[in-house]
């Protein structure tokens, strides 16, 4: 196999975020752009003789380009074998599931997980390690350090590989084996979970609405939903992947999930709705007018895990991001088992999995997983509800409700700013750190602060220290407000406030959050300037 070495100049924007590295698509376009970036992530591995690489993304727009790239590198970096899901696609906990499952020395993914999709939107790549979960850490900064030094990669002169057939290719000691991107993963969640009685609830007029958003979810749930639990056509709504998720934005949230809102809200709601989002790995579950919180619905998850057969035995421990409610710590406090606090992202789930110190966790921004894979998993959470639908036979509304009478309610919010100026977000950041000396025992009203401070994390499985998580104002009540830059964005900075109020008295409380929240809306704001230093009136997005 003739090897290609193209010299090449550093670029200096490739430092990976909370979920990798994500740009428009005008911006991996450019010459040398992502070859400089899959080189530094091979120039970083100790890629051993025979090692096999798993490829594949969530199917937007330069998808199907960047693979045949990828393969061509990969050849040319010594990797033996690449396993790449038919068309280039694989859902992101379906990735992760492969390079478990076939044990390949790791995997790359291609997504920019909800974000728009289409030639002027964005695009993502990510590196996940043997263990199917995102690089950590020490990996993404030494892939970054590579990249502001590089000055060649190789690519081997390969012809275009075609990706749409099953089967195996072989190129003269180097194979592409393209695998059917569905099967794997729909027998994995056949295992986990108890399908006939989920087939009973379908059959017994249950009714449900999946809304695909035009992402990579859909072949998935026709696949699981329909052909193996028997739920009719009707149920599955934009389930046909599209380039450019069908121009939307496929974020499955009160916001951009409206589509799905409207039907769980109008006058024929079915009993059970829910969502993935553009790579699969989130999730959103809605009962008939009811939304569930997705910290919340962690917290059922693992009150409710024994009537899962994969978790008939019970939870070795839970986690959950930060800024995350504490409602599953109350469960895991009746559980008396261990609860872990981590950083926003889900690379820190995976040491704790691993170490096999947690079996569910998750997070706030519609994330929810388990050891089954070392990501999230949108669709695992969606049949995680259906078995205990199925098992309980209460409504989704009927099973949060009770819920909130035994463990109390953690009531919650999140409001998001994009697209602020990076200098005026990091303004705010800075200006309430200014305030860590003299907030503590102010009032606002019936809220007393308590501390403040910024986040850092250490690892109890390998000690590495994570500094600059976000930070939280914590109040006497054990109320608590989180600010935040996201490291996801690709356009200026988003400054997220987190918001929770903990109610004991169910009956004491208004169900809508933003009702509930308003006096520690109120007080973020006051605390933060930001009206005054941002000119935004109101957040952008609010889950
Ligand atoms: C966001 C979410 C975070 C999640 C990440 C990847 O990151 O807030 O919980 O892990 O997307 O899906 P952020 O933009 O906040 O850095
Ligand atoms: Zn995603």
């Amino acid at each position: 196999m003739k090897i290609i070495t193209t010299p090449t100049q550093p670029f200096s924007d490739q430092k990976p975020g909370t979920s990798g590295l994500r740009k428009k698509v005008k911006v991996f376009q450019q010459p040398h752009y992502l070859e400089n970036f899959v080189q530094s992530i091979f120039d970083t591995l100790d890629i051993s003789a025979g090692a096999t690489l798993t490829v594949g993304g969530d199917g937007r727009f330069y998808n199907a380009q960047a693979i045949q790239t990828i393969i061509k590198m990969a050849a040319a970096n010594g990797f033996a074998r690449v396993i790449v899901g038919q068309g280039g696609i694989l859902s992101t906990p379906a990735a992760s599931h492969i390079i478990r499952k076939y044990q390949t020395f790791g995997g790359i993914i291609l997504s920019a997980s909800h974000n728009p999709a289409g030639p002027e939107e964005d695009f993502g790549i990510k590196y996940n390690s043997a263990n199917g979960g995102p690089a950590p850490e020490k990996i993404t900064e030494a892939i970054f350090a590579k990249s502001k030094t590089i000055t060649q990669y190789k690519v081997a002169d390969l012809p275009s590989i075609n990706i749409n057939a099953i089967g195996e290719t072989d190129l003269g000691g180097f194979t592409v084996q393209v695998i059917n991107p569905v099967a794997d993963y729909a027998d994995l969640m056949a295992e986990l979970f108890d399908f006939d009685a989920i087939r009973t609830l379908l059959k017994s007029g249950f009714r449900l609405m999946f809304d695909g958003m035009h992402a990579v979810t859909g072949p998935y749930a026709k696949e699981i939903l329909m052909s193996r639990l028997g739920a009719p056509e009707t149920s599955l709504m934009n389930c046909e992947v599209s380039e450019t998720f069908g121009g939307g934005h496929p974020d499955p949230n009160l916001t951009y999930a409206h589509e799905l809102v409207d039907i769980l809200y109008g006058s024929d709601a079915p009993d059970f709705g829910a969502a993935s989002d553009g790579d699969g790995d989130r999730n959103m579950i809605l009962g008939n007018h009811f939304f569930v919180t997705p910290s919340d619905s962690l917290a059922i998850i693992a009150a409710n895990a024994r009537l899962i057969p994969a978790y008939r035995q019970g939870l070795a421990g839970v986690a959950r991001s930060m800024p995350t409610s504490g409602a599953v710590d109350r469960v895991a406090k009746k559980l008396n088992i261990p609860c872990y606090e981590t950083p926003t992202g889900w690379k820190f789930f995976g040491n704790l999995m691993d170490a096999g110190k947690v079996t569910l966790c998750g997070e706030e921004s519609f994330g929810t997983g388990s050891n089954h894979v070392r990501e999230k998993d949108g669709l695992w959470a969606v049949l995680c509800w259906l078995n205990i639908i199925a098992a309980k036979k209460q409504s989704v509304e009927a099973i949060v409700k009770a819920h909130w009478a035994e463990y109390g309610r953690n009531v919650y919010s999140r409001h998001d700013y994009e697209a602020i100026p990076s200098e005026t977000a990091s303004g705010v950041m800075q200006h309430l750190k200014g305030q860590f000396g003299t907030l503590p025992n102010q009032s606002f009203g019936k809220y007393t602060v308590k501390t403040c401070d910024d986040f850092s994390y250490t690892d109890p499985v390998d000690g590495s220290v994570s500094t600059g998580q976000g930070t939280r104002v914590l109040f006497a009540c054990g109320s608590r407000i989180v600010f935040r830059l996201s490291g996801t964005g690709t356009e200026g900075a988003t400054l997220r406030i987190y918001l929770e109020a903990f109610e004991p008295d169910v009956n004491n409380h208004h169900l809508d959050a933003q009702v509930a929240l308003a006096e520690m809306i109120q007080i973020a704001l006051e605390i933060s300037e930001l009206k005054q230093r941002t000119g935004r009136e109101k957040p952008t997005v609010i889950t």
